[in-house]
């Protein structure tokens, strides 16, 4: 984080500082996942009445949502540094402000919820990862479909309506914010909304899940097509724990592969791991499963793959930097093929100062494998090429400094205290 002071000279700077290489070895946790999380925050604002959730990722991404629903009017206890209470009975502001809503790119939510709750809706545009561009026309297109007004000026979206009322809605391609968007409009509609063409993410799921512990009636999250049956209120009074983070097991489990390590993943749902688990062990290493841990090991320098990037269940894009990293010292040569953004290989420049060799051309990256990488300074380009980088400096010889810390604070919880238990050295420190 860089801190200005009056006179803007910089006053300081966070970097990570990682010397290697390490052979990563030991257990970890996983948290709450961060996509679910900060769809059920602004989710709550459809209950009239209190809840609790648990499993929260301690992540920036969470803070500023629950900050940005108490600006709304919601009461918000914490019970614990993963856990609060929200009270959104008193819910009565509809506008959520750019300064805030810009930060994260979830905060589109707000317009979901708030659309839900209020009929009325003023959400600045979001912020979040630069992977190129990222439309909301499918969100648009749903709450139109719906019944609301739509409109983008000012750099704020408004939605209105009288009253929304259950629609057939299909999406023109498979979007993972339009899904759970359209969702959270359609749960207190009047009728049926089936929403064709859906997305399938594991926090697709949950948040269905959520949505129907405070009282939803939502079928079919999971498959391409679901049906949300409206309903007069939610009433809350209920405890709802956040599913654990594919993206974050996926990361160590690729970690371990990357580091010729060890590393015991506990708390995790391996079956939303299944595609990962599989390239992995194409790439020559092993993985065992035993209920929510998953064992990955590797003893050689794992072998070349080609992978494409896919909506669930397929290859996810989250997870492809730190596929990249592995690939990068890989025997062979591999091909990524990014499908889902347009701009998700903009770590391979920060990997290619470290020694990989790696040229992406377009929505392709060829990675030829070489034996070793060397510390150096690189730039987190966003979330996932942040962790990505961490792997790299972790099995890089020499010192790695990482600078543009707060992508990484968005998204995991105690990332280097994490690494450092599995062996890691890896320090955060102000220059
Ligand atoms: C979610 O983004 C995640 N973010 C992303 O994770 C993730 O990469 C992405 O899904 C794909 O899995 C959150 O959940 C907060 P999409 P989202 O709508 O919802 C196009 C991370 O690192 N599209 O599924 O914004 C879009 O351009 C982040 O944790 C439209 O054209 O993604 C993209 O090509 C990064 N019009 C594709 O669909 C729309 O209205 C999929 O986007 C919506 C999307």
């Amino acid at each position: 984080m860089i801190v200005y002071s009056i006179n803007l000279e910089v006053i300081f700077l966070e970097k990570l500082v990682i010397n290697g290489p390490t052979r990563l070895a030991g257990d970890v946790i996983i948290s709450g996942a961060k996509n679910a999380a900060v769809a059920i925050l602004p989710a709550t604002l459809l209950i009239n009445g209190i809840c609790t959730i648990e499993n929260l990722p301690n992540i920036s991404d969470v803070q500023i949502s629950c900050q940005i629903l108490e600006k709304l009017g919601a009461k918000i206890t914490w019970i614990s540094k993963n856990s609060i209470t929200i009270d959104t009975t008193d819910v009565c502001h509809n506008k959520a402000p750019i300064t805030m809503t810009s930060k994260f790119r979830a905060s589109y939510y707000l317009i979901g919820s708030l659309l839900g709750r209020c009929k009325n809706a003023e959400v600045g545009l979001p912020g979040g990862c630069n992977l190129g561009a990222r439309p909301i026309d499918q969100h648009i297109k749903g709450f139109e479909a719906l019944g609301a007004t739509v409109s983008v000026s000012n750099g704020k979206i408004q939605a209105t309506t009288n009253k929304l009322v259950g629609t057939s809605i299909y999406l023109d391609m498979v979007s993972v914010g339009a899904t759970i968007n359209i969702m959270l409009a359609a749960v207190l509609a009047d009728g049926t909304t089936i929403i064709d063409n859906a997305a399938k993410e594991p926090h697709i799921v949950d948040v269905a899940n959520f949505l129907n512990t405070m009282g939803a009636d939502i079928r079919g999250a999971g498959t391409d097509v679901i049906k949300i049956n409206g309903v007069k209120e939610l009433k809350g009074n209920a405890t709802y724990s956040v599913v654990p983070d594919q993206i974050e097991a996926g990361t160590f489990m690729l970690a371990a592969v990357a580091s010729k390590g060890d590393i015991v993943i506990k708390n995790c749902i391996t079956k939303h791991l299944e595609c990962l688990t599989a390239k992995i062990i194409e790439m020559g290493a092993n993985v065992e499963e035993d209920g929510d841990i998953i064992h990955v090991w590797c003893d050689k320098r794992p072998k070349k793959t080609n992978v494409k990037t896919l909506p669930y269940p397929g290859f996810p894009t989250d997870l492809q930097p730190q596929l990249g990293v592995t690939l990068s010292i890989a025997d062979g040569t591999s091909i990524i093929n990014e499908s889902i953004w347009e701009s998700r290989f903009q770590y391979t420049e920060e990997l290619n100062k470290m020694g990989a060799k790696i040229t992406a051309q377009g929505k392709t990256a060829f990675f030829e494998g070489v034996s070793n990488l060397s510390g150096a300074p690189v730039y987190a380009t966003d979330l996932r090429a942040g962790a990505a980088l961490i792997i790299a400096g972790i099995i890089a010889n020499g010192k790695t400094e990482l600078y543009n810390l707060e992508h990484i604070d968005r998204g995991y919880e105690n990332i280097e205290e994490k690494f450092r238990n599995l062996g890691a050295s890896i320090t955060r420190i102000e220059e």
